[in-house]
């Protein structure tokens, strides 16, 4: 059996830096190299204060602390890496299209590919490569081709390995995940055996039972399938919290009535102010362009409408706030605690948090934001990058603050858009007492007791109720 001795994995993002530390926490005598172009994130993943490392994931900092510099190394030099490594993960990103064809829909393509030429032209030994990254089905024939046309003879087994780990609780989901899946070319015994060689990396800590192996195309569809079915349930409950705010009923009821039925399952029925993400949307939009390129318009329509909903969710958010303020926010103090996507990441990809600010900046409201682990530069490029407005107003309208008692002083309303715990043990009192009367508070995650807060004297609104 082919044993692997060294790693390399292209890509030292929220998936390639967590994935490849458990792997070389996990597997002391292979030898992992996280390489990156971006040499600034290569540097802080090798900041001698291990807590400056640029993911922040709860217990990441701990496993890199143990196998840094033993069996696992951070580097820029990408032909390096490659040239000693047995089995490569390619990791990078693969964003929307923003331009051609597909623009706003495929995925673009282009660091797989130049991660393909690169591998290509560098190798001079036989290479099991790995697609980490979430990829169209099919790409993994595109990766193929090239490499065996611009490469230098040699072989190269291609796997699909997708990850299923989710912010923030990324280092958990590694160490015990539901299961891992593992596409290979299962026809063919060199296809089998680079198949066995990842499945005998997995199997150094997941039992065997739960290292599924099946064909490249089912591997490469199950990670799209398996965000689309997440998305779709968000999008489902935040459609019923509309409804619920129609007629009385409580999302929050509605989804435990709902998901103790063992066929539905409770998970992901949580309502909120809408998913965010850098790859629901992303993921979900692709297999809309996919599904559309093969003809299945229906199929199509049937998941955009996930989006659809998504989007219809933060906007909906967003105008209640205008609304409840006697129809304007003009010149309003609106603090936002929280701007990550979800809890515990300081990931803002897709937040609804921007896309909530946006629509109050619209409307000339003054915006004040408080997270714990956001980046101020992060929230202004965040902003900038819809292209709204001058980067000039944004940050001229736009303050961020480094507690939640100075967000909410003097505010017209507060909207919690993350759910960070702290948040419930606020002294919410105090901050009552602190802003503007009729004190407003929109809790867009369903995180705060109605009941104490309208003691406190809140005009208090809650999605779904
Ligand atoms: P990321 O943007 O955090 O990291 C990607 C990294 O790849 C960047 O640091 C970038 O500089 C680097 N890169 C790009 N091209 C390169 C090249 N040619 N050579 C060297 N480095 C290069 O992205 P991410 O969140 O880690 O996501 C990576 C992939 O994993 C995506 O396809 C995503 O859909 C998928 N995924 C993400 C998550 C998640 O939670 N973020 C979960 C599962 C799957
Ligand atoms: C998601 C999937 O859960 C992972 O399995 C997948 O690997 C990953 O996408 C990916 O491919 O990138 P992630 O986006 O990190 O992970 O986080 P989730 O926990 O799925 O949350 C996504 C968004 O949905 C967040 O904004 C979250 O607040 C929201 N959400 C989630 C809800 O509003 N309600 C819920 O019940 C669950």
């Amino acid at each position: 059996m082919t044993r692997i001795k060294n790693i390399c994995c292209i890509g030292a993002g929220y998936v390639g830096g967590p994935t490849m530390a458990v792997i070389a926490q996990k597997c002391p005598e292979i030898n992992v190299t996280v390489v990156d172009i971006n040499e600034q994130r290569i540097a802080a993943w090798n900041d001698e204060d291990v807590e400056n490392i640029p993911i922040y994931e709860p217990g990441l900092s701990k496993i890199v602390k143990e196998a840094r510099d033993r069996n696992l190394f951070f580097s820029t030099d990408v032909d390096a890496a490659i040239d000693k490594a047995d089995m490569i993960f390619i990791s990078v990103n693969t964003p929307t299209k923003t331009y051609g064809i597909g623009k706003g829909m495929a995925a673009d393509l282009k660091y797989i590919e130049l991660c393909a030429r690169q591998i290509a032209r560098v190798s001079k030994t036989d290479k099991i490569v790995v697609e980490k990254s979430t990829l169209p089905v099919r790409t993994a024939e595109a990766l193929k081709n090239i490499l065996d046309n611009t490469g230098n003879g040699v072989n190269y087994q291609i796997l699909s390995n997708p990850e299923f780990l989710a912010e923030g609780t990324a280092v958990d989901d590694l160490m015990n995940p539901d299961r891992v899946l593992i596409g290979g070319d299962l026809d063919n015994s060199e296809g089998k055996e680079a198949v066995e060689a990842l499945v005998d990396i997995y199997a150094h800590w997941i039992p065997r039972e739960r290292l599924l192996t099946t064909n490249v195309w089912s591997s490469e569809l199950s990670k799209l399938t398996a965000n689309a079915f997440l998305a779709q349930r968000v999008s489902s409950i935040n459609a019923m919290s509309e409804l619920c705010e129609k007629t009385g009923a409580d999302v929050n009821e509605v989804s435990k009535a709902v998901g103790m039925d063992s066929r539905i399952g409770s998970k992901f029925l949580k309502s909120s102010v809408g998913f965010g993400g850098s790859c629901f949307q992303k993921d979900i939009l692709n297999l809309v362009y996919i599904s559309k390129s093969f003809g299945l318009h229906e199929v199509a329509d049937y998941w955009e409408q996930v989006i659809l909903m998504n989007d219809h969710q933060k906007r909906r958010f967003a105008a209640k706030i205008v609304q409840t303020l006697f129809n304007t926010v003009s010149g309003k103090k609106i603090a936002l605690l929280g701007w990550a996507f979800k809890k515990d990441t300081n990931d803002t990809r897709e937040s609804a948090a921007i896309y909530v600010a946006d629509y109050l900046l619209n409307e000339q409201a003054e915006i004040v934001v408080y997270d714990p682990k956001v980046k101020t530069e992060q929230i202004y490029a965040d902003l900038d990058y819809l292209n709204t407005r001058a980067s000039k107003e944004n940050r001229a309208r736009v303050k961020v603050v480094d507690t939640p008692y100075e967000a909410t002083k003097d505010a017209h309303a507060v909207a919690l858009l993350t759910e960070w715990e702290e948040f419930k043990d606020l002294d919410w009192k105090k901050i009552y007492n602190k802003m503007l009367k009729p004190a407003f508070l929109f809790d867009g995650r369903r995180l705060l007791e109605r009941k104490t807060k309208e003691e406190i004297g809140f005009e208090f609104y809650a999605i779904g109720s």
